[in-house]
């Protein structure tokens, strides 16, 4: 099989993958991907990213922390957002997006309950036994940064892929920076973008059955001649 058919395959096969396996993921099989992720472009190959990943027990001390802040209604934000603030195509392929995995795990839109309990699963990571935190630092208005840090997150989500795992970005995850810095103990002057769960797939799972649709290149693409 070639290359371009393998990197063909490794691309469709990503998905946001919402329910892990309990099995940790070896060590050497982390650090092969975390080196296929340093192979990332950058501006002026600054490769502003600092990676801190929690496994074992600091990752269960973690989602601890995360779910008491989420009790009492404290977030931490470095980066606002909200997704009031999308409009036109954007606000209706967020909805869409929302919608189609709701009904795939079962949980209508009016129950406002299990919409907070399936939300919440974001700070349990979805049952993976790692995630990675993504710190870059401040610079200007941190828009090349967080291209930057844009890059490396498809690489490394993209690798898990080619190694048989799975991973979702979370910006759910950025909720709780002050959380995540106090908890492993990281400079202030690091600022928390978002964070990727990953590991093994729980393909049987409803949460990993559905596959969102992407847009047409007509909608996204336009041609200059
Ligand atoms: C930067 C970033 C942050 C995201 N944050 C979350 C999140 O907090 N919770 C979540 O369930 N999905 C999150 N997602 C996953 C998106 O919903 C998902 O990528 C999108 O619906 C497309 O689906 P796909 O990844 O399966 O192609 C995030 C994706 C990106 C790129």
């Amino acid at each position: 099989m070639s290359e371009t058919k393998l990197f063909h395959d490794v691309l469709r096969e990503r998905h946001s993958v919402r329910s892990f396996l309990p099995d940790p993921v070896p060590e050497e099989v982390i650090r092969s991907v975390l080196e296929d992720a340093q192979l990332a472009p950058s501006n002026c190959n600054t490769q502003p990213w600092q990676m801190h990943i929690v496994s074992g027990t600091k990752r269960d001390a973690l989602s601890k922390a995360m779910l008491a802040d989420d009790d009492v209604g404290r977030y931490t934000m470095d980066f606002s957002f909200s997704t009031s603030d999308f409009d036109g195509v954007y606000k209706q392929r967020s909805k869409d997006q929302g919608a189609a995995y709701y009904n795939a795990i079962g949980v209508a839109r009016e129950a406002s309950e299990d919409r907070r309990t399936a939300a919440r699963l974001n700070l349990s990571f979805f049952g993976a036994p790692h995630a990675a935190f993504l710190f870059m630092p401040s610079v200007g208005d941190n828009v090349r940064v967080a291209g930057d840090l844009g890059m490396y997150g498809q690489t490394f989500l993209l690798s898990l892929t080619a190694h048989g795992l799975g991973g979702i970005p979370q910006t759910m995850l950025g909720y709780h920076a002050d959380t995540v810095r106090d908890v492993l103990g990281i400079d202030p002057a690091l600022k928390l973008l978002f964070g990727i769960s990953f590991g093994y797939p729980n393909t049987t799972h409803a949460a990993n059955k559905y596959r969102i649709g992407k847009a047409p290149l007509e909608e996204t693409v336009t041609f200059h001649h």
